[in-house]
């Protein structure tokens, strides 16, 4: 069941997403070799605390830290720990704030200094694919034409869409209905989009083959190519003037 949120609830989603953002933009000034994925956590979950948030992610279904740290062939769900960032590696950080009853949820990749061209490619389609997405997320518009937007942009850079993971809904929870798949398949529940409904749209593309496989910690997605992966998220409430991305710093 999709939940529709009223002015108030979007509000409130709102602000939990601009701490989310905040945190990025944190976390981007302190990109750089030699730094390790747990200093960037410990980072993270002083700027969510001082801001009156709670880390989403910590504690979810047993999930250690702050935040998904991926780097290079790692898709998602990267757990931070003593690994220092190197010269060349691209670096996806995914972070989740829950506060005032509602979660924030975004992501995205960085470059560590200067990456090949290759690597910077692939991040510049994802996040376009990402921008193409949010275009369609209108009321009229079906849930599919989203995915096939995202789908269409990767595929016509030459990269691949990951199928074992997909955005979804969000709101009093990190997950809502709907699921929001980055690809087409015709079996997919595919509702018209109301004003109200709020979706985390995720892409997740590899420079290879789309497949991953999860590591023996149980959490981090890896390519099974062993190629690179790139993410970019963000957070979107449907509006009768369009999109509106709520984990966005600034004032609107
Ligand atoms: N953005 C991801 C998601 O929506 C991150 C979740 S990590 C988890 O699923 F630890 F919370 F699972
Ligand atoms: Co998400």
């Amino acid at each position: 069941m999709i939940l529709l949120k009223n002015k108030d609830e979007l509000k409130a989603l709102r602000a939990s997403n601009r701490i989310v953002a905040e945190t990025l933009q944190e976390l981007k000034n302190h990109i750089s070799p030699g730094i390790t994925t747990k200093e960037l956590d410990v980072i993270a979950e002083n700027y969510i605390r001082k801001n009156k948030g709670k880390p989403a992610f910590k504690g979810y279904r047993g999930y250690p830290a702050t935040l998904c740290i991926s780097i290079n062939e790692e898709v998602v769900h990267g757990i931070p720990g003593p690994r220092t960032l190197k010269e060349g590696d691209i670096v996806s950080i995914d972070v989740g704030v829950f506060r005032g009853g509602f979660y924030g949820d975004a992501a995205v990749t960085v470059a560590v200094g200067r990456v090949s061209p290759e690597a910077e490619s692939l991040m510049k389609a994802t996040e376009e694919s990402l921008y193409k997405g949010i275009d369609k997320i209108r009321p009229g518009n079906r849930l599919a034409d989203v995915s096939r937007a995202v789908q269409a942009h990767v595929e016509a850079n030459g990269f691949s869409v990951v199928r074992d993971f997909v955005g979804h809904g969000i709101g009093r929870n990190l997950h809502e209905d709907p699921q929001v798949p980055n690809f087409f398949s015709p079996s997919t529940f595919n509702p018209r989009l109301k004003e109200g409904m709020v979706l985390a749209l995720e892409p997740m593309v590899n420079q290879g083959s789309y497949k991953v496989e999860v590591l023996e910690d149980g959490w981090t997605a890896v390519t099974k190519d062993g190629k690179l992966s790139a993410h970019y998220e963000h957070s979107i409430a449907v509006t009768d003037n369009g999109p509106w991305i709520l984990s966005l710093t600034g004032d609107e």
